[in-house]
C-alpha cells in the first residue's frame, strides 16, 4: 500500500493554516480596518515658514500671547492658578502645563494651535465659532506684528525650556499627553495627578473627591468619561492606539478625543509607557519564549532518534 502519511499531512496543514486565517488576519481585517500611519508628520497642516526667536517669544508666551492666563509653566517658575478640580470647571480640561509641550508636540501642530485650536486638534465638528461654540483654548490673533513670526517666537520659546527629548521617560510622555483626560488605574495616575499614599482615610477620600469633580467637568465637556488605558495595550493592539492618537477621527469617525500632536518619539514612550502599565511581564515573556524554542529544538531532536531506534527492527 502506498505511504499516504505526506497526503494526511498536508490536509491537516491546510485546514490548520485555514481556520488561522479566519480567525486571526481576515476578523481582524473586518473589524478594524487598517489605517496606515502618516509618521506623524501633520501634512495637513501648513508648513512652517518663520524661525522663531526664544527671547522675544518669551516675552509673548507671558504677555500677549495669553498662554499664562490658563497654562502654568514650572519650568519657568509659573504655578498654576488653580487646583485641576477647579480649572476643569472652568475649561472642560485642565489645561496642560506647557514646562515641555516644545519637545512633546510636534513644531507644525503648535504652529497651527496656536492660532487655531479647534483646527490642528481635530475638533472643528465640535467647535464651530459661527455657531457661537468656542473652544475653551482661545486662538491668538496676534500682538500687532506679523502674527506668523509672532507664533513661531513662541514655539522657539517653548522649544528652548523643554528637557531635551533623550530625558523625556515614558511616564513623562504619557502624563503630558493623555494624562489630563485618561486615567492609569494600575500606576496610581489619576487625570489630577499620581494619587500619593495618605496616612489618614480622610485625605485620600478629599483626593478621590476632586478626582469625581474633575471627571464630571470632562464628562460634560467630552460627552463620556474617557477610558482608564491600563489594559488598552492588551485589547487593542500598538498599531491601532497609534494610528488612533495620530488621527482619531480615522478609526472614531466624530468622536470628541482630540488629535494630541505628538512627535513620533513621544508615541513612542506613550506606547511603552502602556506597556509597562498593562503588559508588566513582557521582558520576562520573551526570555521565556527563547529558552522554550531551544527546548523544543533539542525535544524534537530526541525524538526523531527514539522512533528511529524504535522502528529499525520492524523495517
Ligand atoms: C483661555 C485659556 C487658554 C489660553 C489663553 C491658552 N490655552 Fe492652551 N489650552 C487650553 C485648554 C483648555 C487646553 C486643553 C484642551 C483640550 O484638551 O481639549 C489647552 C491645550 C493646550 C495644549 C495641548 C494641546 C494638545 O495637543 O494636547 C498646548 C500645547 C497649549 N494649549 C498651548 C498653548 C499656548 C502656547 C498658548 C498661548 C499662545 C495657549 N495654549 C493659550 C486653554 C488655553
Ligand atoms: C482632551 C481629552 C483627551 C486626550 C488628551 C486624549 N484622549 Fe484618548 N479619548 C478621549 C475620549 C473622550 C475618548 C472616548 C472616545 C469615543 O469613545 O468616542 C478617548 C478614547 C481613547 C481610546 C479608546 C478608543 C477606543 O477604541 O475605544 C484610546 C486607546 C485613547 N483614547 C488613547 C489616548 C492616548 C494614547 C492619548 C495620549 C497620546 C489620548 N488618548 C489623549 C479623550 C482624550
Amino acid at each position: 500500500m502506498k505511504n499516504k502519511e505526506p497526503i494526511i499531512l498536508a490536509v491537516v496543514v491546510f485546514f490548520t493554516l485555514v481556520t488561522y486565517y479566519l480567525v486571526e488576519p481576515y476578523a481582524h481585517h473586518v473589524m478594524h480596518k487598517h489605517v496606515e500611519s502618516e509618521s506623524f508628520a501633520y501634512a495637513d497642516l501648513p508648513a512652517i515658514t518663520k524661525t522663531g526667536d526664544a527671547a522675544r517669544g518669551q516675552d509673548l508666551v507671558m504677555g500677549a500671547g495669553a498662554c499664562v492666563g490658563c497654562h502654568a509653566i514650572e519650568a519657568a517658575g509659573m504655578p498654576a492658578a488653580m487646583e485641576p478640580q477647579m480649572a476643569a470647571a472652568s475649561y472642560g480640561v485642565n489645561p496642560p502645563d506647557l514646562s515641555n509641550a516644545g519637545v512633546i508636540y510636534d513644531a507644525r501642530f503648535l504652529t497651527d494651535l496656536i492660532k487655531n485650536p479647534a483646527h490642528a486638534l481635530k475638533v472643528e465638528h465640535k467647535f464651530d465659532a459661527d455657531k457661537g461654540q468656542m473652544h475653551p483654548m482661545v486662538g491668538f490673533y496676534g500682538a500687532g506684528g506679523d502674527i506668523d513670526q509672532e507664533v513661531a517666537d513662541m514655539v522657539a520659546y517653548l522649544q528652548s525650556i523643554a528637557v531635551k527629548p533623550e530625558a523625556v521617560t515614558p511616564a513623562l510622555a504619557y502624563e503630558n499627553a493623555c494624562g489630563r483626560c485618561h486615567a492609569m488605574s494600575y500606576e496610581n495616575w489619576t487625570q489630577i495627578g499620581t494619587k500619593p499614599k495618605f496616612k489618614h482615610e480622610k485625605d485620600s477620600l478629599a483626593f478621590d473627591i476632586k478626582v469625581l469633580e474633575y471627571q464630571d467637568s470632562i464628562k460634560t465637556y467630552m460627552g463620556k468619561l474617557p477610558p482608564d488605558l491600563s489594559m488598552y495595550i492588551r485589547s487593542r493592539n500598538e498599531q491601532f492606539i497609534s494610528t488612533l492618537v495620530e488621527n482619531p477621527q480615522n478609526h472614531l469617525a466624530g468622536t470628541a478625543m482630540p488629535r494630541t500632536g505628538v512627535t513620533a518619539d513621544t508615541m513612542d514612550k506613550v506606547i511603552e509607557h502602556m506597556k509597562d502599565a498593562g503588559d508588566t511581564k513582557r521582558h520576562k515573556r520573551e526570555e521565556v519564549g527563547k529558552t522554550v524554542m531551544i527546548f523544543i529544538v533539542i525535544f524534537a531532536l530526541f525524538a526523531l532518534l527514539w522512533k528511529k531506534q524504535v522502528w529499525r527492527d520492524l523495517h
